[in-house]
């Protein structure tokens, strides 16, 4: 038996403009999922009974499946099996995120039974290459759209700075509060509808984009220095900035207002948006406060470290 595990992620500052090559940065957390796979003649088995989504089972030869969520991982974790040719095994996954809301979960289960799988057969794959294959094997799913943020965070864990490069950066860990909205969202869907809006306003579009990757860029500074209040006033601009290329929504907007109004040093969507999850900076006093309003506002809110470790292998019990 092979079991690896790989971290979600929350971006800080800079999505959708790192679509265009403006540096965005990201953090790996402490929400994790976990592929484990065994050795099963004949057949070729997915479970997935522990997920935050709805629990199923699926055999790919009789193709039977219970629930759309199930469907989702089901995907990913066959587009690996099939990268592989791999056969002959059970392959259980478990989940603590949330799926299609931003924070990486589809990224997590693809590098973790990329790392599983490389061990069960002897892959010889390194970390730079799990990042690499586990990015392909996303974005083909995906069809196509999807910058490599959310696999190299799954992979490397920590923070990276993502434009058209990735750099890995020493940066102190942060307590944020998420609060997902409860929408599902569609990452293809509103990165194309932003990148729409460049085309046709190239001229406003572009500048907001510029903007933004100057928030990314002093953010790191500021997160250097532990800078909490510049940070939320960071966060706060970039929210601002990704209403204005339409990715906001009135549920995202009230859990933003209540974290502020429960005195969170700045708030913001992460992600694509259109739908998913917001993160907000706690004040001293500590993160429960924040995360009650943003339950009264509808959310469901928890407390995550930011700047976690990558996939790692995990003991077997
Ligand atoms: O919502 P997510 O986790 O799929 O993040 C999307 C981030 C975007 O910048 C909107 C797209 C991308 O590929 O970077």
């Amino acid at each position: 038996m092979t079991a690896a595990s790989a971290p979600g992620k929350i971006i800080l500052f800079g999505e959708h403009a790192v679509v265009s090559g403006i540096p965005a940065l990201g953090g790996a957390i402490d929400l994790r999922a976990k592929v484990t796979i065994d050795h099963l003649p004949g057949r070729t088995l997915i479970e997935a009974g522990d997920l935050m989504l709805k629990g199923f089972s699926i055999d790919l030869i009789s193709g039977q499946l219970t629930s759309a969520g199930a469907a989702n991982a089901t995907r990913y974790v066959s587009a690996v099996l099939k990268e592989f040719e791999a056969r002959d095994l059970r392959v259980k996954v478990e989940s603590d995120l949330p799926a299609a809301s931003g924070l990486g979960s589809s990224a997590a289960i693809v590098v973790a039974a990329t790392a599983a799988l490389n061990e069960h057969m002897n892959l010889g794959l390194s970390r730079k290459d799990i990042a690499s294959q586990a990015h392909r094997i996303e974005k083909a799913v995906q069809q196509g759209l999807g910058s490599p943020m959310d696999t190299a965070l799954a992979t490397f864990g920590g923070y990276l700075q993502v434009s058209s490069d990735i750099r890995p950066l020493d940066l102190p860990q942060l307590e944020m509060v998420v609060g997902c909205s409860g929408w599902a969202h569609d990452t293809r869907s509103e990165v194309e509808k932003v990148q729409s809006l460049l085309v046709r306003h190239a001229e406003i579009v572009g500048p907001i984009f510029q903007a933004i990757g100057a928030i990314s860029t002093k953010g790191v500074h500021l997160l250097r220095e532990l800078d909490l209040q510049g940070l939320g006033e960071l966060m706060n601009i970039n929210q601002g900035l990704l209403e204005a290329v339409g990715v906001g929504t009135r549920e995202l907007s009230e859990l933003v207002y209540a974290a502020r109004g429960a005195g969170a040093w700045g708030a913001k969507l992460t992600g694509a948006g259109g739908g998913g999850c917001m993160i907000a900076l706690p004040p001293p006093q500590g993160s429960s406060g924040v995360a009650m309003a943003m339950r009264q506002a509808k959310g469901r809110a928890f407390a995550v470290q930011t700047g976690c470790e990558g996939v790692r292998l995990e003991g077997c019990s």
